[in-house]
């Protein structure tokens, strides 16, 4: 396939005239392409689908089909913030489908971290499909491919890149921020209206907390993290952190170890804080925190987070570590 070069005329969106310029050409182009016709959106809720979703409502209106699958590997609070922006705010056509048991098992006793991402990724083409053969006359598929995707890979979102679509199931490509830097598309979003925690929602994996949860999944430690995380998240924003720390997250490994709460032994899991800087992902430094945020997060985690009982900070830089553990 022949490559997109974005021309080195186009000029940078680095203002929100310069983005509704974009916005209004970009409108006028879909409406051209599409037609009368209808388009579906896989719509994660990160920043890329997310801003393609509103370009589109904004050209086509409810001639898009947003399709929202849950595969529980989700963040707490995701689900329900897509559906409130883009269902109840923007008024889209969205389509959600809770396909956590789905996934939940076919992962399950699966430890292999690159088997779960196969699975992850393989499962997501099937719930999609399922849903798109649902829908009749549908020609034409959104997707948030930006630049950095066609430059480092061919084009293909990480989770679009396991199988693809059946034959049957062809459509024609719309693909609006095809050749916008990642800090543009984020601009396109805000001037569209999209929420700040959408617009710099941080990096988050397509295979979610699935690689966060080590070793083969159990719904007990996923929803472990899922509260750890959230919490996490919680500390960072309300001592602004968040947009200064370029990633943070919880993980849960997959052994326990021993605690005591009350007199009594127990044997729980641990959890761990990860918090890194970095400018292009390759290479990652380790933010020095606050003590006392640490120990905030360490005492709200083990007192609100059942079936945790110690906290670990992450000191290590990329490399040697990578970013996630798995
Ligand atoms: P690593 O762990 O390789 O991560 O240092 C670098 C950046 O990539 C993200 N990441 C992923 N994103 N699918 C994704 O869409 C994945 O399978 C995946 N693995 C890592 C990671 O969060 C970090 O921002």
């Amino acid at each position: 396939m022949e490559k997109i070069i974005r021309p080195e005329t186009m000029q940078r969106i680095t203002t929100p005239s310069l983005a509704q310029a974009f916005i209004d050409e970009q409108v006028a182009e879909i409406r051209k392409q599409v037609g009368d016709g209808k388009v579906i959106l896989a719509l994660s809720g990160g920043v890329d689908s997310s801003v393609v979703a509103a370009l589109l409502i904004r050209a086509i209106g409810d001639h898009l089909v947003c399709v929202h699958v849950n595969h529980g590997l989700l963040r707490k609070g995701e689900p329900e913030q897509v559906i409130e922006v883009f269902r109840n705010q923007m008024n889209a056509n969205l389509i959600y489908v809770d396909a956590t048991d789905r996934f939940l098992d076919k992962l399950a006793g699966v430890e292999d971290p690159e088997t779960k991402r196969k699975i992850i990724g393989a499962e997501f083409i099937r719930v999609f499909e399922e849903e798109a053969r649902k829908l009749q006359g549908i020609r034409f598929l959104g997707q948030g491919t930006i630049y950095p995707d066609i430059l480092e890979s061919d084009g293909v979102k990480a989770h679009h890149n396991v199988g693809g679509l059946p034959a049957d199931l062809q459509f024609e490509l719309v693909e609006p921020v095809k050749l916008l830097f990642k800090d543009e598309v984020r601009m396109v979003g805000k001037t569209l209206g999209l929420p700040d925690r959408m617009v710099y929602r941080q990096p988050f994996p397509g295979p979610g907390l699935g690689v966060r949860c080590l070793g083969a999944i159990t719904r007990d430690r996923l929803e472990a993290l899922r509260e750890a995380d959230a919490i996490l998240r919680e500390e960072f924003d309300n001592n602004g952190l968040s947009g200064k720390v370029w990633q943070y997250f919880a993980v849960i490994p997959d052994f326990r170890s021993t605690g005591v709460q009350n007199g009594v032994r127990r044997y729980d899991w641990p959890v761990i804080l990860r918090a890194v800087n970095t400018v292009d992902a390759m290479s990652a430094t380790i933010p020095e925190l606050d003590w006392s945020l640490l120990k905030k997060i360490t005492a709200r985690i083990m007192s609100e987070v059942p079936g945790v009982c110690r906290v670990l900070y992450d000191l290590s830089p990329k490399p040697t570590a990578t970013i996630e553990w798995e």
